[in-house]
C-alpha cells in the first residue's frame, strides 16, 4: 500500500560508490545489519549453530538453510486485513549449498565410494524454504519469535502434492507415489512470488542438476533440461541407500515406473505454493504454470471477477518468458491456489517492430495444434525426436519443447519480473547470454540485440489496453547494463548513459516497492569496474538509476522486500565467499540484511 505522504518514485539518497570491501555499503544516513544467517535455529529444539561445521542433518532441518534467495514479508495480521510493519512472517528460499562451508571438512566419500548418509541428509535440509516469524521490539530491533507455530522449514525432502493438469499423469508415477499425485521436496528455489491471497510461490530453477541417469537413451523430459550422467551433489550415493536418496538416480530399472524413480525428475521444475499461515499444510506444485527452469513469478494486480495473471521467466540461455491466465475469475473472498490449477499458459514472442504476442501452449488452440502437427510430420523439434503430445499434461511437462514449437522468442536468460504498481508495465531482467549471436547459436533479435551479451539488460512491456489478459503487447528496453558510458537510446535520443553512480552488470533480482521505485539486484562478474555485486534503485518514469547497496566479497545480491510502511528493507546476500557476516567465524554465511534509515524514513525516498 503506497504511503500517501511520500512522493512516489523520487530517489532521495546519495549514490553509493562501487566497493571491494568485505562488508555491506549503504547510503549516508542508512544503517544495515545481518539477520538470520544460515544455521540460525528457528524451530523444533532450536539447535545452536556450530561454527565448526558439526551440526547434524537433524539440526539443519530446524535451522535456516543456505544460499538465501527470493524472499517476502507477510504482515502477521494480513489475513485479518491488517498491514503490520512491526511483526510478520519472513519467508525465503535457499537455492543451493556450499558443501565446503556446510560440513566440518567439506563433502566426503566413504572408502566404498558412498557418501555418509547424514551429510546427504544435511545437504537436502539446507535447501528449500524457511518461514520465520519475526517481530520488532520497542527499540526497533528485529528478532525471531521463539516457539511460534509459524516457524517452519520446508526442505528438499518435505512431502508435497502435485496439482493441476499433470497430477496423476503417468509420466509422474513413481515408487513413492504410484498414482503421480505426490512427491518429496523442492530444490534450487531461486526467486518467488507472493500470491494475491497471501501465500508464497517458490520457484524450482536448476533442479535438473540434482539428478543423474546412466541410461543411454534419455526421454525428452530429461534431454531438454540437461539431466545427464552426473548429479550435482551425489545424493544418490548415500550410504544407507534409502529411497529418499536413491531417487536422485533416475535410471530406469527392470520393472515398471512404479518400481523405481525413472520419473522422479518429472516431479520437479514447477512453482510450489506454500501457505505460511498454515504450518500444517503440504506445499502444492502448481503444474498448470509449466515445467521449466522457473526463476520466479510475478502476479499482475488482481481485479474482482477477472482472471488471475502471472508471469514467469525460464533462466537459461535462449529460453523464454511465460504468462499464465486463470480460467476461473478472482474474487477476494474465495481466492486460493485452486485458481492456479486451470488456465492457459502462454509464451512470449517479441517482434522486431516493438510489438509482441502471447502464444498459447494449448492443444485446443488451432494455431498451436497445427504447429504440433507440423512438428510430428518433421519428426523432430530442434535436435529432439518428436512424435507428438499425449495430452495437455504432456504439453506442460514438456513446456520448453511446446514453446519451441510455438515459435517463441529466445531470450538472454530471463530472471526476475516485476509489475509497476503505478503504470501496470511488466519488467524483466535478462541477465546475460555470452553465446548470443555466436556461431552455432541463435542470432541477435530486437529484444536481445547484443552479440555475446555479457552484462545484460532490462526489458519491459505494456499489455494491449493495459489488460494483463491481452494476447498482444508493446515492448521496449528499459536499460542496457554495462560500464561507464553504456547508452540506452530511444527514438535517437540517449535516455540513459551509465556513470560511476550506476554502472552495473547482470541484473537478476527485480522488485517494485510499494511506492513504485524499481529495485535492481546483480549477480555478475565482480571484477572491475563493477566490483562487488550490488542493488540499485530506479525511477521507472525518468529512468534515473542510483546504486543504493553493495554486498560483501564474492556474493550475489538477491531477494528484496520491505515492510508495508517501506521503513524496514530486507535484502539477501547469497554465497558470500569471505568471512562474512562475522569476521571471527571461519565459515561464510548467507544472510538477510536489514536496512533502515537513521531518521526512520521511507527507504529510497
Ligand atoms: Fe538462480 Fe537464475 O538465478
Ligand atoms: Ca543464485
Ligand atoms: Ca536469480
Ligand atoms: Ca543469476
Amino acid at each position: 500500500t503506497p504511503d500517501a505522504d511520500v512522493p512516489t518514485t523520487e530517489l532521495g539518497f546519495k549514490a553509493v560508490p562501487v566497493s571491494t570491501a568485505n562488508e555491506i555499503k549503504v547510503p549516508e544516513g542508512y544503517s544495515s545489519q545481518a539477520f538470520l544467517p544460515w544455521g540460525t535455529p528457528i524451530t523444533g529444539s532450536y539447535p545452536e549453530y556450530k561454527p565448526d561445521g558439526t551440526n547434524t542433518g537433524a539440526d539443519q532441518e530446524q535451522q535456516v538453510g543456505m544460499h538465501h534467495d527470493g524472499m517476502h514479508f507477510f504482515p502477521i495480521d494480513l489475513k485479518a486485513g491488517g498491514n503490520s510493519s512491526t511483526e510478520g512472517l519472513l519467508v525465503m528460499n535457499h537455492e543451493y549449498i556450499n558443501q565446503g562451508a556446510l560440513h566440518a571438512s567439506g563433502a566426503t566419500y566413504n572408502s566404498n565410494g558412498n557418501r555418509p548418509t547424514d551429510e546427504v541428509r544435511k545437504e537436502i535440509a539446507a535447501h528449500g524454504v524457511s518461514v520465520v516469524h519475526i517481530k520488532q521490539d520497542s527499540n526497533g530491533t528485529w528478532d525471531i519469535v521463539f516457539g511460534s507455530p509459524f516457524n517452519r522449514r520446508i526442505t528438499g525432502g518435505t512431502e508435497m502434492e502435485i496439482r493441476g493438469p499433470a497430477r496423476g499423469y503417468h509420466k509422474l508415477f513413481t515408487k513413492f507415489s504410484p498414482n503421480g499425485n505426490r512427491t518429496r521436496g523442492t530444490l534450487n528455489n531461486c526467486a518467488m512470488g507472493p500470491t494475491p491471497w497471501g501465500t508464497y510461490l517458490a520457484a524450482e530453477e536448476n533442479w535438473h542438476g540434482y539428478f543423474k541417469t546412466s541410461a543411454a537413451e534419455r526421454p525428452r523430459e530429461q534431454v531438454r533440461h540437461g539431466v545427464d550422467g552426473t548429479s550435482r551433489y551425489d545424493w544418490e550415493l548415500a550410504e544407507n541407500q534409502a529411497d529418499a536418496y536413491v531417487r536422485f538416480d533416475v535410471t530406469p530399472g527392470e520393472g515398471s515406473a512404479t518400481d523405481d524413480y525413472r520419473n522422479e525428475a518429472n516431479t520437479f521444475g514447477y512453482m510450489v505454493e506454500i501457505d505460511p499461515f498454515n504450518p500444517e499444510s503440504a506445499p502444492q506444485k502448481r503444474t498448470a504454470l509449466g515445467r521449466f527452469g522457473h526463476e520466479g513469478v510475478i502476479f499482475a494486480p488482481v481485479k474482482e471477477g477477472q482472471p488471475v495473471v502471472c508471469y514467469s521467466g525460464d533462466d537459461s540461455r535462449f529460453e523464454y518468458i511465460y504468462k499464465f491466465v486463470s480460467s476461473k475469475p478472482y474474487y477476494a473472498a474465495t481466492a486460493g491456489g485452486y485458481l492456479l490449477d486451470e488456465g492457459t499458459l502462454y509464451v512470449a514472442r517479441f517482434n522486431e517492430d516493438g510489438t509482441g504476442e502471447w502464444l498459447p501452449l494449448n492443444l485446443n488452440d488451432a494455431d498451436f495444434a497445427a504447429k504440433v502437427a507440423q512438428a510430428v510430420t518433421d519428426g523432430v523439434v530442434g535436435s529432439i525426436p518428436f512424435d507428438g503430445f499425449e495430452n495437455q499434461a504432456d504439453v506442460l511437462v514438456n513446456t520448453r519443447l511446446a514453446a519451441d514449437i510455438a515459435g517463441a522468442t529466445t531470450m538472454d536468460r530471463p530472471e526476475w519480473g516485476a509489475v509497476d504498481p503505478n503504470s501496470g508495465e511488466v519488467y524483466f531482467t535478462l541477465t546475460n547470454n555470452s553465446n548470443r549471436g555466436k556461431e552455432g547459436y541463435d542470432d541477435v533479435n530486437a529484444a536481445n540485440p547484443i552479440v555475446e551479451n555479457r552484462t545484460g539488460h532490462i526489458i519491459r512491456w505494456t499489455e494491449a489496453g493495459n489488460d494483463h489478459t491481452a494476447t498482444a503487447f508493446e515492448w521496449d528496453i528499459f536499460v542496457f547494463a554495462g560500464e561507464q558510458g553504456t547508452e540506452t537510446v530511444v527514438d535517437d535520443e540517449v535516455i540513459v548513459s551509465l556513470t560511476d553512480d550506476n554502472i552495473f552488470n547482470s541484473p537478476d533480482g527485480l522488485w517494485f516497492d510499494y511506492n513504485g521505485r524499481l529495485w535492481i539486484q546483480t549477480d555478475g562478474s565482480d571484477a572491475a569496474p563493477y566490483q562487488n555485486n550490488m542493488m540499485l534503485a530506479a525511477n521507472p518514469e525518468t529512468r534515473e538509476i542510483k546504486r543504493f547497496f553493495v554486498g560483501p566479497v564474492g556474493c550475489e545480491v538477491t531477494g528484496v522486500v520491505t515492510t508495508p510502511d517501506s521503513k524496514t528493507m530486507f535484502v539477501n546476500i547469497q554465497h558470500p565467499d569471505g568471512n562474512w557476516p562475522d569476521s571471527s567465524d571461519p565459515r561464510p554465511r548467507d544472510a538477510t540484511v536489514i536496512v533502515t534509515r537513521d531518521d526512520d524514513g521511507v527507504i529510497g525516498a
